[in-house]
């Protein structure tokens, strides 16, 4: 498979390039519908549509092969087929993290998954933990992580709700990063300084912080009792955790793997801190980790396209054997 021209990098560099991109027009119309209209109505009213699974029972290959159709127009470095990101995401993460297929590389620190301003600037006990471990033995309970390079494949897949089999949704409804909405809308979402948030219906009603409240919700009380802003991402954890065997740890990736203004702030400063618990202070690293393949700094040269459809499909298979599944 060609695999042209991407200028997407991961966030030690000038990458992400949000103010002069040759795409800037398209992008910045994307956020500012995305902050103009995602609303906690339009979070909670999608969130239990799609949570119904009704729009067809599949298999994930055939599902894959509708990205061919699905550009994503809040990527501000390249304009690629998302076919092509799904496969480049998978390997890349073979080639950073795995030692084989079901082992992970023993000698990645979590250190250097973080920018320096950013790893100092985390909690102490944080930084603690982490510096006492490498990304394998933070994770010691996974002995398997075969599921690690499937996810790469199958990210983005939730991005098939831009086209009218799924509900033809709008770019600014789908793809971009997220944040949590009902909230305080924190700097370290990109375009902040366009100020499109303060044009949201919510914004006024939810813009508070007391000692026990961030916007609506309660000090801590984790993402996954957080509304997020409605997209690809929330899809297809929802899919998975119906119809696949990933484990918690592979959904929590699905779910928050948008999620820049906290795992990878454009600004350099890790955003709603007021919302995480325990539990996402401990998943950072292996998010951060999957979004180093995300946006991969290199880009891998792809083995033929019917070795990788080989490989992929057999992963599928696995982790879901069922293979027709709800979408
Ligand atoms: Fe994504
Ligand atoms: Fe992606």
């Amino acid at each position: 498979m060609q695999t042209t021209a991407t200028e997407r990098r991961d966030d030690f560099g000038e990458l992400r390039n949000y103010t002069d991109s040759k795409f800037q027009d398209r992008v910045e119309r994307t956020y500012r519908e995305m902050h103009t209209n995602q609303t906690l109505d339009f979070v909670t009213s999608n969130k239990q549509k799609y949570a119904a699974l009704a729009h067809g029972t599949m298999d994930t290959y055939q599902v894959f092969k509708l990205l061919e159709e699905v550009h994503d127009e809040s990527d501000p470095d390249n304009d690629l087929p998302q076919i092509v990101h799904a496969y480049q995401s998978a390997e890349s993460i073979c080639e950073f993290a795995m030692s084989g297929e079901t082992e992970l590389r023993a000698d990645l620190d979590i250190k250097v998954l973080f920018k320096p301003s950013v790893w100092e600037a985390l909690p102490q006990k944080w930084r603690d933990l982490y510096e006492q471990h490498t990304l394998k033995t933070l994770y010691s309970h996974i002995t398997d992580w075969s599921w690690f390079p499937l996810l790469g494949f199958i990210h983005d897949l939730g991005k098939v709700m831009l086209l009218p089999k799924f509900g033809s949704l709008e770019q600014w409804a789908v793809v971009g990063d997220t944040y949590p909405v009902a909230a305080p809308f924190a700097a370290s979402n990109v375009f902040y300084a366009n100020s499109y948030y303060t044009d949201c219906a919510d914004y006024s009603n939810y813009n508070i912080q007391t000692s026990s409240n961030f916007g609506k919700y309660p000090r801590n009380c984790g993402f996954d009792n957080v509304d997020m802003s409605w997209g690809h991402d929330e899809y297809v954890y929802e899919v998975m955790q119906q119809g696949s065997q990933i484990c918690p740890e592979g959904l929590y990736l699905l779910r928050y793997h948008s999620f820049y203004p906290w795992h990878s702030p454009q600004n350099g400063v890790m955003a709603y801190t007021e919302l995480a618990s325990d539990f996402d202070w401990l998943m950072l690293p292996l998010l951060k980790a999957f979004q180093k393949a995300d946006l991969y700094s290199k880009t891998p040269d792809l083995p033929p396209q019917d070795v990788l459809e080989a490989k992929y499909r057999k992963l599928l298979d696995r982790f879901i054997p069922q293979k027709q599944i709800n979408w």
